[in-house]
């Protein structure tokens, strides 16, 4: 991949290697950051090297009445830019129309400061555009001409102020091995930036684990593992912090007709309370969930950088298996030390979620020592 912002912007900061040199040097610092606690073969999923972000956030950079995109420079300065080359093609073909379109149109320029793209795999596009302003009426009826010219979706943000023109949600189709799901996703809930690095994440979990009685999970966002690993289960359970993504699993269960999972909205911490019936929630009677009635065989663990707390690693040693996905092997490497003491680590991948960039997603599936 080529960029004229290398070096410049902090978009991107391992720029200085080919696609494959880096990957290499990630594998390697991986390796070793493991070694005392794993030795065995490493799966390896490779990313596009070049338009692999589904989406992607930008400043908005006014001069002299003109807009630009613009990124935070690696010495921490508004860079403006033309292009940006990780963007999947999607957005990229859409960047200048989009400013083009808008440039000379002083409603939707004032106090126009961040724009968000987010882009489905089959075309279907959410801009999300960010303001210093009250959106008013006229504000709502040029930004329904543009979403009309450009053909997708637009919300405006300020303040306190959302403003959904028709949809808040772009729909997502993804084939997980022989199947095609269908999800919603949802303005403002968390989903995986590489899709096409996504379904392979997925399609490996399923290849690997063993498959049998109940599973339970545990920052589920909205159902992206969940709604297919579904079908090797008997039931499960899916908690999440988020209400907004809990309501879009809710969608996407409905979406694909499964009907072996309940979604809840309770945090990792919450859970344990629960689970060791240290507190009782409402929540769960609401929806008629019986955390006894449950035969788990698996916890499926997937936190953000901050990793594992302590209650919820102990928690997930009681499982015969763990699937720990992780966008932080520092965190990682941390909670695998405690798991190891209970549980053998069966399989290991790399996923290169994050290309051009220091970070990896990492894949973990541990069986308990009987
Ligand atoms: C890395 S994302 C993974 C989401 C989902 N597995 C996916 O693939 O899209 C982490 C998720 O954890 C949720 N989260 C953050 N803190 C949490 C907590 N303390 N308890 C439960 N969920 C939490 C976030 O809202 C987010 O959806």
């Amino acid at each position: 991949m080529e960029c004229n912002y290398f070096g410049i912007c902090g978009g991107c900061n391992l720029v200085n290697m080919s696609y494959d040199e880096q990957l290499d040097f990630k594998i390697e610092r991986e390796k070793d950051r493991f070694k005392d606690i794993y030795l065995d073969d490493i799966d390896v999923i490779k990313s596009d090297d070049g338009g692999f972000r589904n989406r992607a956030e930008f400043r908005i950079f006014h001069k002299m009445g003109k807009i630009y995109y613009a990124m935070n420079s690696i010495d921490k300065k508004l860079l403006p830019i033309q292009k940006c080359s990780i963007v999947d093609k999607n957005i990229s073909n859409i960047m200048d129309r989009f400013l083009k379109q808008i440039e000379l149109n002083d409603a939707l320029t004032k106090k126009f400061f961040a724009v968000e793209f987010l882009s489905g795999l089959n075309g279907d596009m959410l801009i999300t555009m960010i303001y210093h302003k009250k959106l008013d009426t006229i504000w709502i009826e040029e930004a329904k001409k543009l979403q009309d010219i450009l053909k997708v979706k637009i919300i405006g943000r300020s303040r306190k102020q959302k403003v959904v023109l028709s949809e808040d949600y772009i729909e997502q189709k993804l084939n997980i091995d022989d199947k095609e799901y269908r999800f919603y996703y949802k303005e403002g809930g968390f989903t995986q930036p590489n899709q096409k690095v996504n379904i392979q994440m997925i399609q490996w979990v399923g290849k690997n684990i063993i498959k049998n009685r109940d599973l339970c999970e545990l920052y589920c966002g909205g159902g992206n593992f969940t709604i297919s690993l579904s079908r090797y289960f008997n039931k499960v359970l899916a908690t999440e912090i988020s209400k907004t993504s809990i309501k879009s699993a809710k969608i996407n269960c409905e979406l694909n007709n499964i009907d072996n999972i309940k979604f809840i909205r309770l945090s990792s911490e919450e859970f344990v309370e629960a689970k060791q019936k240290i507190r009782e929630f409402r929540r769960l009677k609401q929806e008629n969930i019986e955390l006894d009635d449950y035969d788990f065989s698996t916890i499926f663990v997937d936190p953000p950088r901050a990793g594992l707390d302590e209650t919820t690693r102990k928690l997930c040693q009681e499982f015969d298996q763990i699937i720990y996905i992780s966008c932080n092997p520092q965190t990682l490497y941390r909670d695998l030390k405690e798991l190891i003491k209970t549980h053998n680590i069966k399989n290991f991948a790399l996923f290169d979620q994050f290309a051009f960039s220091y970070h990896i997603e990492c894949g973990v599936i541990l069986k308990k020592i009987i």
